[in-house]
């Protein structure tokens, strides 16, 4: 089968960038099916680095079509500032095409995520505050933009105004907030629409006519799966559906055109914003994984929650993803420990859980369940097979396979792409 799909099996940032970047380079066509520029996906070349948000991390690979599909939100500032910075780097973007379907994300969707996460006071679910959630929720509620109005400008600005107006009342009645200036915002607008018109395209007619001939098709997910709207820790999560399922709809095609389903999973466990985290360690263990990781956001800046691998979480992921194998990341983070832990169930109350629950109010009362294995002290960098790694980190590897039930066919032993080690074929 030449279709891959990458998602992220725990809460994002579980270094999918660096895979797909890996895989473009036998790829044909890479896919961004949702999400928006919360995502970050930083990609290591040589001695520069790139991180990229909006735009497939195919785009450093010059064979690859890139494309940004129906399912995405679509920022045009954060778009436009992107290919201005790519170019400046010297990358091509000729490749690039953006959905003619995709929802547009306007100055207003940043005010209101950012408003109603203050609203929020303590509840909130500390988002990027890119507007990609009030987006969606447009979208939803049939009211949203799409990239072909967008372009259009005689179409596009009677709806534009329709919505400044309609959102204004929300900004300034609901939240006390300052209105927007709907004649500079026209203007603004139908400048980057003029900008953006050349990349757009009927992406899933893209997609179609590359499987048609034969081509490798890369799905790059964005998020992660327990940041999913439907399986993720409701509702501290993102607004899309960052499973494998979920690009069937955000790229138009067929769900048995699906072929491998890789997991992305760190060898332990980060989250950023709010909400429940089972295998957390709020200590100096945590603090030690931070550190080594260098596990602050691409996107925000912030800090990222950090704990032992959960594989509760995992063998859930795999479940409502399909996953065909994982690819094991930042194992590298893990050297020096004397022990590692591995989280195989959770204790609620006398009962043991195996599968993840539903309710937050349960996940909230979980404690971990670890096995404990030994660390290793070797440096992993440098490791190019899976003979040539220590055997307690070979042991790591095969326990996380044994409690999943996946099998893990890549190991990321640093953030370059010589740092990869193929334990099977992926296409
Ligand atoms: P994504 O959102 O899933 O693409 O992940 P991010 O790019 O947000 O975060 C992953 C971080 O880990 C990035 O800074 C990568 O450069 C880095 N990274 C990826 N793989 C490895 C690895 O095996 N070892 C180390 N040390 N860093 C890695
Ligand atoms: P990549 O693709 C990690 C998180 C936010 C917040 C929640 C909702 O780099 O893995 P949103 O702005 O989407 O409404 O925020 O989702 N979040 C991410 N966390 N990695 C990401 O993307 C994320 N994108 C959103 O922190 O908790
Ligand atoms: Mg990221």
């Amino acid at each position: 089968m030449s279709t891959v799909v990458i998602v992220g099996a725990q809460w994002g940032d579980e270094g999918k960038g660096k895979v797909i970047d890996y895989l473009s380079k036998d790829a044909d066509v890479v896919v961004r099916g949702q999400g928006g520029n919360n995502a970050g996906h930083t990609v290591v070349v040589g001695d520069k680095k790139y991180a990229l948000q909006l735009i497939p991390s195919g785009i450093l690979n010059d064979n690859t079509i890139n494309v940004i599909g129906n399912g995405v939100v679509f920022d045009p500032e954060g778009f436009l500032k992107e290919i201005d910075g790519l170019k400046e780097k010297g990358i091509s973007i000729d490749s690039l095409r953006v959905s003619d379907r995709a929802h547009v994300v306007f100055p207003y969707h940043r005010e209101i995520d950012r408003l109603s996460e203050e609203a929020r006071g303590a509840d909130m679910i500390g988002t990027t505050k890119k507007g990609i959630g009030p987006s969606y929720m447009d979208k939803v509620e049939r009211s949203g933009i799409r990239i072909c109005d967008f372009i259009e400008p005689e179409v596009f600005e009677p709806l534009f105004r329709k919505q400044i107006e309609a959102k204004n009342r929300i900004i300034t009645q609901i939240y006390g907030g300052e209105p927007l200036n709907a004649d500079a915002l026209v203007e603004q607008y139908n400048a980057y629409a003029k900008r953006i018109k050349p990349f757009v395209a009927d992406t899933s007619l893209v997609v179609f006519s590359a499987l048609k001939e034969g081509k490798k098709v890369l799905l790059e997910g964005a998020q992660g799966t327990m940041l999913d709207l439907d399986y993720g820790t409701y509702p501290y999560v993102t607004s899309s559906h960052p499973t494998s399922g979920g690009f069937t709809i955000g790229s138009g095609i067929g769900p048995n055109q699906i072929g491998e389903v890789v997991g992305i999973t760190k060898a332990y466990t980060t989250r950023v914003g709010k909400g429940p985290f089972v295998t957390e360690l709020d200590n100096e263990i945590g603090d030690r994984i931070r550190t080594a990781g260098r596990e602050f956001g691409t996107v925000t800046g912030r800090p990222r929650r950090c704990g032992w691998l959960d594989t509760v979480v995992v063998k859930y992921s795999a479940r409502v993803n399909g996953m065909t194998c994982i690819a094991l990341m930042l194992l590298d983070v893990l050297t020096g420990f004397e022990e590692v832990k591995i989280c195989t169930g959770y204790k609620y109350g006398d009962e043991i859980i195996e599968n993840f629950p539903a309710s937050l109010h349960i996940l909230g009362k979980c404690e971990p369940i670890y096995e404990t294995l030994p660390g290793w002290s070797e440096d992993l960098s440098e490791c190019e097979t899976f003979d040539a790694l220590p055997q307690n980190a070979k042991n790591y590897i095969e326990r996380i396979e044994a409690l999943t039930g996946v099998p893990v066919k890549i190991v990321s032993v640093g953030p370059k792409r010589s740092q990869t080690i193929i334990r099977g074929e992926i296409y």
